[in-house]
């Protein structure tokens, strides 16, 4: 399977990482190999090798210019990211570009031009999934092509598998949980004594913050995800506007001690139901499962017909965790296509 990557920052390195440490293994356990033949960044260049290119010398950049990457014959290093979706080789584009959760802009472009050359997508960038996800599913199965995005919810914990496929024949009624790992982990430090600011810097640096961390504290990142549960899980469309959006910046140290001295700790809490979504705090009881969840972990409680609830607890943002759900929406391709 040929494999280009639109982005290659934490995530795209991890996939690379993940890829690489794997090989072996995949090869025998699930008669899977796949060449990374193409990598194209917004401003530090782009490769392309038809025959793959080496995932070890890939890795060395260290998310630095891709100039330093070796010559060799073959490697093509300006073409665009249009022509790499529609010329090259691959056969899967996976876009991991940051999220753009206004306009979904360039990613919806790399999707629709992807679909239409009949290529496969996998995203780890929400803004497409949060933004067009029915016109996008619509197009994908014009084209016969799968669009995967485990990545975008709960990052390689599987979320979306767990509720498309495994909990087929239940009735999903609400799927409500933490969804945002960057304000996880400042509640929790801020529950620990550390001031807000110093939690942010640490999150950002453990790279699990957007690019603008804005979007973790305000809600819009979780309540992203909740515009793709509520496509994925209930085939609603729903937008921000649609939504009660709340983040935790104007939580201060002493309402999480006042919670705390009740028995209580404020969660973001993320919630999609056929009927509509929010992102909120709460505060929650500390013998709700959700409030035993810290640090930048995910969290999500399905709400079912025959299976009563079912939580699912996992990481929610990381380098090798996102990289992992990348892979994994690659080997359901690989199974559903041979
Ligand atoms: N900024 C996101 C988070 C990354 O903190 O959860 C994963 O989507």
């Amino acid at each position: 399977m040929n494999i280009a990557l639109i982005g290659f920052g934490v995530v795209g390195q991890g996939f690379v990482e993940a890829l690489h440490k794997k090989s072996m293994q995949l090869q025998d356990e699930h008669s899977f190999s796949a060449q990374v033949v193409a990598v194209t960044t917004r401003s530090r260049g782009a490769l392309y090798h038809p025959d793959g290119l080496d995932l070890q010398a890939l890795l060395e950049t260290g998310g630095g210019p891709l100039a330093d990457y070796p010559d060799t014959d073959g490697l093509q290093r300006d073409l665009s990211t249009m022509q790499i979706i529609t010329e090259s080789n691959a056969h899967v584009i996976v876009e991991l570009a940051y999220s753009n959760l206004e306009t979904g802009q360039p990613a919806i472009d790399h999707v629709k031009a992807a679909f239409n050359a009949s290529k496969h997508v996998v995203l780890a960038n929400k803004g497409p999934v949060a933004l067009a996800f029915a016109e996008l599913n619509a197009l994908a199965a014009e084209k016969g092509v799968q669009f995967l995005y485990e990545a975008t919810v709960m990052a390689g914990t599987p979320s979306l598998q767990l509720a498309q496929q495994a909990m087929r024949g239940t009735t999903i009624f609400s799927v409500r949980g933490i969804l945002n790992g960057t304000t996880n982990y400042i509640l929790t430090r801020m529950e620990a004594g550390m001031p807000y600011a110093a939690a942010l810097a640490e999150s950002q640096e453990k790279g699990y913050a957007e690019a603008d961390p804005t979007a973790d504290v305000d809600g819009w990142d979780a309540a992203g995800k909740v515009l793709i549960l509520a496509g994925a899980l209930f085939g609603k469309t729903l937008t921000f506007d649609d939504m009660d959006v709340q983040g935790i910046a104007h939580l201060m140290p002493e309402d999480i001690e006042t919670a705390a001295a009740a028995g209580e700790r404020y969660k973001l809490i993320a919630e999609a139901t056929p009927d509509g979504g929010s992102v909120k705090p709460v505060r929650l009881p500390v013998s709700n499962p959700l409030a035993g969840v810290g640090g930048a972990t995910n969290a999500i409680t399905l709400s079912t017909d025959l299976m009563g609830d079912v939580t699912l607890i996992g990481a929610g943002a990381g380098k090798l965790e996102t990289g992992f759900a990348i892979l994994s929406d690659i080997l359901l391709i690989h199974d559903r296509t041979k």
